[in-house]
C-alpha cells in the first residue's frame, strides 16, 4: 500500500516518523493533541508495517524502536556530566524565610524565583548528543549512577531525538529529570503484582525507581512511566540566562516540562503556590511532596554557589507527610478471587489527606510478622493518592500489654477448606468453588476488559453467590430474570437487563474470554497477544510451555503458570462448560477485508442485533464507533435510525441499509493466509487499555 506512495517507502517512513514525533510533542509537551489516539495508533502501525517490510529503512531513533534491546546482565556505572546535588529542604516555614533573606542580602531586593512542584519520583540524567538520546543514568550517589538507557527509551514521553524547529538544539545536552509513575498505573501494577504472588510497591516513587532498574527493558516498557525535565546539567554553547527561559527552551526541544511551574517574586508568592498545590494535591494523577523554589537568574546562581551537598540557590518546601497514627482494632483474612488470603487491618477511622480511612492492606502473613503488627497496636498508616492505605509501622507503647501475635487461620474463612502456604502468601485451594473465590471470579469474568457485562459488579456477584443462585461459574449463563427478580435490589427491568447483558456476552472477542478466565499472570495485554497468536481458543488451550513461549512477552514462568492452571481438572471441566455457552471471535488480521473501515450503526436491524453486527464487523477488521465524523466510512441505518443518520447526511458520509451491511459482511471473505496480526500488543492500545494493561513478560 504505502510502497506506492510518491517517493517510495523510504520517504513514507521518514514522513511517518516525523509526523509521529510531531504528534507526540503536541501530546506530551504542549498538552494540545491534534489527532485522536486511534489515528496515532494507525500511523504508528503503518510505520511498523512498513519497517517490517523494509528493515533497511529503520532508524535507531524511529518511534517504533523504543523496546528492542535484549536483557542486560547488570548495569554499567556511568559518571554524570555534572554532579546531581540534592536539595536543602524543610516542611517548616522558617528555613524558607531564612533562605529568602539570604538571597535578598546577596542579590538585592528584586530577586526573582521560579517555583515548581517537587515531583516525588526517581531522579535521572538524560544526555543528548547530536540531538539523539545517547544515555540515561540514575542519580546513584550524585556523582555516578547506573546506565538505564534502554529502559529510559521505553518511556513514551522521552524524545529519542530533540526538536530543532523552534530553537537551535545544542550539540550536547545533559538534563536532570524526574521519572514518575502515574497513580492509575501504579495501582494497576500493584494489583498485577499481588495477583501473581509478588510483593507490591509501597508507593509510586518506589515503583518508578524499581521499574527503571529492570534488567529487561520489556518489563520497564510494560510499566508505563512518565518524565518531567527541570534542569540543565551541562550544555555546549550558551545556556539560557534564566530558569524560566530554560524551561521554555526544554519545551522547544521537545522535552516535557511540568505545566505548573511559574515565576515568583517573594515569600508571599511562594506560599501562595505552596498552598495551591497542597490543596490540589489529590487532583493530580502523580505524587508531589512539596514545592521547589529556585533562583531564576543563572548568573545570580553562580554568585551564591553551592555546598558539597546542595545548591544555595534552591530550597524545597515540603508538604506534611500523608500518614497518621491510629489504633488497629482487628485483623481479618480476606479471600480474593485467585484464592489468595490477604490479612486486612480494620482500624479506628482516621483522616488522611482529606479521606477517612478505616481499612488497610497488610499483604501477607510474613508482612504482618515482619512488622510485628498485632490487634490493638497503635500503627502508622500511609496513603498515597487514591491508593489503598498501608500500615507502615507499629508505634511502640512502653508498658502497654499487647495481644498475641496474629496467626493466619488454618481454614478458609469463606469455605472452611484447609489453607495452604505458598511462600509468604496463603491460599485457599478450593479453586472456583469457595464462595469468596467464586464471587471474585464472577465479577472478573463480567469486568470491563473481560466479557464487559453491565450490572455484574462486586455487589451483585456476592449476592448471587450468597443466595445460592450460582454455585458453579457456568450457571451464570443460565440465570433467569424471574429468579433474579426475587433478589433484594432487583426489579423487573434490572433483572431483564442483566440477563440480556449476560446473553450478549456469549459472543465475545477471544482476548476478552482468555482474560476473563483469570489465568494467573494473564492480564489484558497478554490475553491480547495470546488471542492474536493462536486465533482460536482450542489452539491456545492445546499449546504446551514451549509453544507458549514463542508468543511475544511470554517467558518460561508465565508459560508454566498458564499450562498448570489450564491442566487442573477443575479448570479444564469448567472451561469445557463455559465453551458450551461462549463462542469467542478471533481478532482481525491486517489482511482482513474490512480493515481500516470505521463504521457507525444506528437503528433497529432485522437479521441480527446491533451488537452482533458490531462483533461481526470487528471480526473482519472494521472499527465500530458510536459517533459519526468525517472519518466515518459508512453509517449503517436500520429501522428508526437516530440522529446519526442526519449527521451522516450533513457530513456526506455514505449510508448503507441492512442489505448493504450483509453484503459488506459476506464480501469480506477474510483472507486467512496468515498475514501479520494487527494487534501488536506493544502497548499502543487505547487509553483505557493502557491503564491496566498487564504484560509482565516473565519476570523472574
Ligand atoms: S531541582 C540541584 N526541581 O527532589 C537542584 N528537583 O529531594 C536539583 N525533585 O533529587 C534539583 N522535583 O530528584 C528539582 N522541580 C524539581 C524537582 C526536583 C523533584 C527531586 C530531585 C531531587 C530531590 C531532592
Amino acid at each position: 500500500m504505502s510502497d506506492s506512495s510518491p517517493g517510495g517507502p523510504e520517504r513514507r517512513a521518514r514522513e511517518l516518523r516525523e509526523a509521529l514525533r510531531h504528534y507526540s510533542y503536541l501530546y506530551y509537551v504542549r498538552n494540545q493533541p491534534e489527532i485522536s489516539d486511534e489515528r496515532f495508533d494507525e500511523l504508528f502501525l503503518e510505520l511498523k508495517t512498513l519497517e517490517e517490510a523494509h528493515p533497511e529503512f529503520v532508524t535507531p531513533d524511529s518511534p517504533t524502536q523504543r523496546v528492542g534491546a535484549a536483557p542486560l546482565d547488570g548495569f554499567e556505572t556511568i559518571e554524570h556530566a555534572a554532579p546531581m546535588l540534592s536539595l536543602d529542604s524543610s516542611a517548616d516555614l522558617e528555613p524558607l524565610q531564612r533562605f529568602d533573606e539570604r538571597m535578598r542580602k546577596a542579590l538585592g531586593d528584586d530577586v526573582a524565583y521560579v517555583v515548581e512542584p517537587k515531583l516525588d519520583g526517581a531522579s535521572i540524567e538524560l544526555v543528548y548528543e547530536g540531538g539523539r538520546l545517547s544515555r540515561a543514568v540514575t542519580r546513584g550517589d550524585g556523582v555516578r549512577g547506573e546506565g538505564v538507557t534502554e529502559n529510559a527509551r521505553t518511556i513514551q514521553s522521552v524524545p529519542l531525538r530533540l526538536r530543532d524547529a523552534d530553537r537551535t538544539m545544542p550539540g550536547f545536552l545533559a538534563l536532570r529529570a524526574e521519572v514518575i509513575m502515574r497513580l492509575g498505573e501504579f495501582e494497576a501494577l500493584n494489583a498485577r503484582l499481588l495477583e501473581s504472588d509478588r510483593a507490591p510497591f509501597a508507593n509510586p516513587r518506589n515503583a518508578a525507581a524499581g521499574s527503571l532498574r529492570q534488567l529487561d527493558p520489556r518489563i520497564t516498557a510494560a510499566r508505563p512511566l512518565d518524565i518531567y525535565v527541570y534542569d540543565i546539567l551541562a550544555i555546549d554553547g550558551r545556556p539560557p540566562p534564566t530558569q524560566w527561559e530554560t524551561l521554555e527552551a526544554l519545551r522547544d526541544w521537545g522535552l516535557p516540562v511540568n505545566e505548573r511551574c511559574r515565576p515568583a517574586a517573594g515569600v508571599e508568592d511562594i506560599l501562595a503556590f505552596h498552598a495551591e498545590l497542597e490543596e490540589g494535591r489529590d487532583d493530580l494523577d502523580y505524587e508531589i511532596d512539596g514545592i521547589v523554589v529556585k533562583l531564576d537568574d543563572m548568573a545570580a546562581r553562580d554568585e551564591v554557589g553551592e555546598t558539597s551537598h546542595h545548591p544555595r540557590w534552591a530550597f524545597a518546601l515540603k508538604f506534611p507527610p500523608r500518614n497518621e497514627v491510629t489504633r488497629l482494632l482487628h485483623i481479618f483474612p480476606s479471600v480474593g478471587r485467585t484464592g489468595v488470603v490477604t490479612p486486612i487491618a480494620f482500624m479506628r477511622p482516621v483522616e488522611l489527606g482529606g479521606v477517612t480511612v478505616s481499612r488497610a492492606n497488610l499483604h501477607n502473613r510474613e508482612e504482618v510478622a515482619r512488622k510485628d503488627i498485632r490487634e490493638g497496636d497503635r500503627v502508622r498508616v500511609q496513603r498515597a493518592g487514591d491508593v489503598i492505605p498501608q500500615v507502615l509501622e507499629r508505634i511502640e507503647e512502653p508498658g502497654r500489654e499487647r495481644a498475641e501475635p496474629w496467626v493466619m487461620p488454618a481454614e478458609c474463612p469463606s469455605c472452611g477448606t484447609g489453607l495452604e502456604p505458598r511462600g509468604p502468601y496463603t491460599f485457599c485451594p478450593n479453586l472456583f468453588a469457595c464462595p469468596a473465590q467464586l464471587a471474585g471470579r464472577i465479577q472478573h469474568l463480567g469486568s470491563r476488559h473481560a466479557l464487559d457485562i453491565e450490572g455484574l459488579g462486586e455487589e451483585t456477584a456476592n449476592l448471587l453467590v450468597r443466595q445460592g443462585l450460582i454455585e458453579h461459574l457456568p450457571r451464570l449463563f443460565e440465570l433467569e430474570a424471574e429468579t433474579l427478580m426475587e433478589l433484594e435490589g432487583f426489579a423487573e427491568k434490572s433483572a431483564t437487563n442483566l440477563v440480556e447483558a449476560i446473553a450478549a456476552a456469549r459472543r465475545t472477542e477471544l482476548a476478552r474470554f482468555i482474560y476473563g478466565l483469570g489465568i494467573p499472570e494473564v492480564g489484558v495485554t497478554v490475553a491480547g497477544e495470546l488471542a492474536s497468536h493462536f486465533r482460536s481458543f482450542e489452539e491456545f488451550r492445546a499449546a504446551d510451555d514451549e509453544t507458549l513461549q514463542t508468543v511475544d512477552g511470554i517467558g518460561p514462568r508465565m508459560a508454566e503458570q498458564i499450562t498448570t492452571f489450564l491442566a487442573r481438572p477443575v479448570v479444564s471441566g469448567l472451561v469445557d462448560e463455559l465453551r458450551g455457552f461462549i463462542d469467542p471471535v478471533p481478532p482481525p488480521r491486517s489482511g482482513d477485508a474490512l480493515a481500516g473501515l470505521r463504521i457507525v450503526l444506528t437503528g433497529w436491524l432485522e437479521t441480527m442485533s446491533r451488537s452482533e453486527a458490531a462483533k461481526r464487523l470487528e471480526a473482519q477488521g472494521a472499527k465500530v464507533t458510536s459517533s459519526v465524523s468525517k472519518q466515518t466510512s459508512y453509517v449503517v441505518a436500520g429501522e428508526n435510525p437516530g440522529r446519526k443518520l442526519e449527521r451522516a447526511q450533513t457530513l456526506g458520509v455514505e449510508i448503507l441499509d441492512e442489505a448493504g451491511l450483509l453484503e459488506l459482511l459476506s464480501g469480506g471473505g477474510a483472507d486467512d493466509s496468515g498475514g501479520s496480526d494487527v494487534d501488536d500488543g506493544s502497548g499502543e492500545a487505547d487509553a483505557a487499555d493502557r491503564a491496566d494493561a498487564s504484560g509482565e513478560p516473565g519476570e523472574a
